[in-house]
């Protein structure tokens, strides 16, 4: 059986007469930068995810530079980040003139060590940190960590482009942040018809200044209070959003039934491969099969699901200090824990759609690798 890594025409087939018939009035009324539909999502995303006030914007990309702004981070400003995540916080905290420094994971809920972070601060005084909210879960310790840097005066953006429905101590993960952002691109749990991102924040201050950075520092139509960006959220995707967000908590529920399938049937073998799911205490979103090879490193699990047609990702093959823009980054340690996982990681067919054949297949192609 051949078992695609993702699939999403299945959950768009589920939306797609209802996006058409959107798309057309939207054509009809010219709506290609914000409008009505874009403004409609953004208040249903505030109360979805317990949010004050939510900004929709280009991509997770362009929501971290202008969060970092909003916040104040500066140039010259070191910026705590952990080493093994997508590569957009980086490019983020660079693209503010900001220094990034490199903190190792925590080998068991694969997020930022707090200890690190905390240890990290007593030497290097960080005066800003990007804590990401990984694989579709968080740490368990978000809520000591938000003190910590509350205490100690470090800026804290939590990148959630992941984490969509994800909650901590039963709250929103994005409810306590002081800022918060996420990402829609098409692959993430509540996706796009495009690149798409937001911002979040409960300072209506805050929020003001995010929707004018976004858009160009926009005081009038041509005078402006700030050196902005353009990274606003198109028109067509704000409808396709407001029906894919109809039919979220659906999708959701098939991510967590595959999540958990492969956790039962993967877990009697502990000494090929360790299958990580959300700590106690937080609820995950099933973004991620997250699996580490025991015996065998990922790449050769890679190859062997390959050639039996099972189609994998390996998520985060490298880490950021891996990466030759980051070969000199400063740095908390000598962060082997997540260059370890890095070797190791494999993640099995995860998606919304996906069927109980298929992630037996997948589940069964994995264990005849040992
Ligand atoms: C953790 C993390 N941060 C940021 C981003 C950037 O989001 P985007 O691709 O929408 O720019 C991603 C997306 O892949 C991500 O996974």
């Amino acid at each position: 059986m051949r078992v695609p890594f993702i699939d999403l025409s299945r959950s768009i087939k589920l939306i797609r007469e209802q996006v058409l018939n959107s798309w057309e009035t939207a054509l009809d009324n010219c709506e290609f930068v914000g409008g009505p539909a874009v403004a409609s999502l953004e208040k249903k995303l505030e109360k979805r995810l317990d949010v004050s006030h939510f900004v929709g914007c280009s991509n997770g990309t362009d929501a971290i530079v202008v969060g970092l702004q909003a916040l104040g981070v500066k140039p010259g400003m070191r910026v705590a980040v952990p080493n093994m995540t997508f590569w957009a916080p980086y490019e983020a905290i660079v693209q503010v003139g900001a220094i990034p420094v490199l903190v190792d994971i925590d080998p068991d809920d694969l997020q930022m060590s707090i200890d690190e972070f905390k240890e990290g601060h007593k030497n290097l005084r960080f005066d800003a940190a990007i804590f990401v909210h990984l694989f579709g879960w968080s740490s368990a310790r978000l809520k000591e960590l938000r003190t910590f840097c509350e205490a100690e005066e470090i800026i804290l953006l939590e990148d959630g482009a992941q984490s969509f429905g994800v909650k901590v101590e039963g709250q929103s993960v994005y409810s306590g942040a002081a800022l918060s952002t996420i990402s829609f691109y098409p692959a993430k749990v509540l996706g796009g018809s495009g690149d798409g991102g937001g911002i979040m924040t409960p300072n209506p201050k805050t929020d003001e200044t995010i929707r004018a950075l976004c858009n160009h520092g926009r005081a009038g139509h041509y005078t402006y209070d700030y050196v902005g960006w353009n990274c606003r959220m198109g028109g067509l995707n704000g409808h396709y959003m407001n029906h894919m967000l109809d039919i979220i908590d659906d999708l959701i529920e098939q991510r967590l039934k595959a999540e958990q399938f492969y956790q039962d049937f993967l877990s009697d073998y502990p000494k090929d491969i360790r299958v990580y799911r959300a700590p106690q205490g937080v609820e995950g979103n099933g973004y991620l099969s997250m699996i580490a090879g025991i015996k065998k490193s990922g790449d050769e699990l890679a190859a062997g699901l390959k050639s039996l047609d099972i189609g994998c990702a390996r998520t985060y093959p490298q880490t950021l200090c891996e990466q030759p823009p980051a070969a000199k980054a400063m740095r908390t340690s000598d962060l082997r824990h997540s260059k370890e996982f890095s070797q190791r990681v494999i993640n099995l067919p995860l998606f919304a759609g996906i069927t109980m054949e298929e992630c037996k297949a997948s589940a069964e192609a994995l264990r005849s690798l040992f």
